[in-house]
């Protein structure tokens, strides 16, 4: 099997937390690639989710791992070493968690994405390296009506999406002013296996299995666009391999659905009463609604998404019923999180 396209050792950022190690999993099993996984191992990485895999002698020999932050120059500096390619998913993601403390947000979001694009453009004087920035559909604010489109303003409304905004704008910044090899992906909302139960699909299968309310924020009418994490790490390897330099793609799964409809398809999923649902004081803020428009990534990367939210839900939630030994723990480690989050909600 031959590397593919001109690449030959990948820099995966953030590739122990959900959405990375999907991607790092495709580089192994599906590539020929050689993986360097830079992760900080923050509350959301997930070790042991990889350990099989990389533990395999099949690929062993083509995955090395450095703990560390993607914004320490010198970390970063020693994990470039060869690599033809940075795929950047590190990052804060949890808009509720931004709403008490913008801080990490900043730090890894904008100054992390700073420090890697400079470690770039140094490695750059000497080979070719690309930079696929994994951004998100947030960057483009509430959109109530139509479709979001890559060059629509940002207009971005909590300090989770302000983060990512500036550091998808730093990352054309460095393009243009740099000539840096670079191309950014704006995913809409992931769901699958593996994913830390904080974000509403994973938190609502796991309250439910254990016969908790499930917090539904307002109305529950606001609306996101749900991408299976498969379809969505397919996505992002198209753009590497496929994305014109400079460009940006809208990875979308074209599944609109609300809050509510998510509470009750997961609990029709587990044959579980909709009375555990409970309205609960709404989030500051909430965009209500997020819808992208994917034209370009089909033409352009060959992508489109194939997994049905009826699919990919009933695949994820059985997933989180076999799997408790995954989940309980991370949940019980974050208790104050959810107490915090939670507790003057209801
Ligand atoms: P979330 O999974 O936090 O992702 P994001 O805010 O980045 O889109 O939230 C998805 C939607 O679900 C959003 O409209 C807020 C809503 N939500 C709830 O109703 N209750 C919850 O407990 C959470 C976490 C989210």
């Amino acid at each position: 099997m031959a590397p593919e396209g001109r690449y030959q050792r990948v820099l995966v950022t953030g590739g122990l937390g959900f959405i990375g190690s999907s991607y790092v999993r495709l580089l192994l099993t599906e590539t020929a690639l050689e993986v360097v996984n830079l992760d900080l191992m923050t509350y959301a990485a997930h070790p042991e989710t990889l350990q099989e895999l990389t533990s395999d002698p099949r690929y062993a020999a083509r995955y090395t791992f450095v703990k560390g932050d993607i914004a320490d120059p010198a970390v970063v500096r020693r994990a470039l070493e060869g690599c033809d390619a940075v795929v950047n998913f590190a990052a804060e993601t949890h808009v509720d968690r931004s709403i008490h403390d913008a801080a990490p947000f900043v730090h890894t979001n904008v100054e992390g994405v700073r420090v890697l694009l400079d470690a770039v453009r140094e490695a750059a004087r000497e080979r070719p390296v690309r930079f696929v920035h994994v951004s998100t559909d947030e960057v483009y604010g509430e959109v109530l009506e139509g479709l979001s489109r890559e060059d629509d303003p940002f207009r971005p409304r909590s300090p989770y999406s302000a983060s990512k905004a500036g550091g998808d704008l730093l990352v054309g910044a460095y393009g243009v002013t740099y000539g840096l090899d670079t191309v950014v992906t704006r995913g809409s909302n992931n769901y699958g296996t593996h994913q830390f139960p904080e974000k509403i699909i994973p938190l609502f299968i796991t309250n439910a299995l254990d016969d908790q309310p499930l917090p539904v924020y307002g109305t529950g009418k606001a609306i996101r666009d749900y991408i299976f994490v498969t379809d969505h790490v397919r996505g992002i390897h198209a753009a590497l391999l496929r994305g014109r330099r400079g460009e940006a793609y809208n990875l979308g799964g074209q599944n609109q659905t609300d809050g509510l409809s998510v509470a009750r398809t997961i609990l029709d999923a587990l044959g579980k009463p909709h009375t555990l649902i409970q309205h609960v004081q709404d989030r500051p803020g909430h965009d209500l609604r997020y819808a992208l428009d994917i034209t370009k990534a089909t033409r352009e990367l060959g992508w489109r998404p194939t997994v049905t939210f009826a699919e990919g839900i009933a695949q994820t939630v059985r997933w989180y019923q076999e799997h408790p030994d995954w989940w309980r723990p991370l949940k019980a480690a974050q208790a104050a999180f959810f107490t915090q989050q939670y507790a003057q909600r209801s």
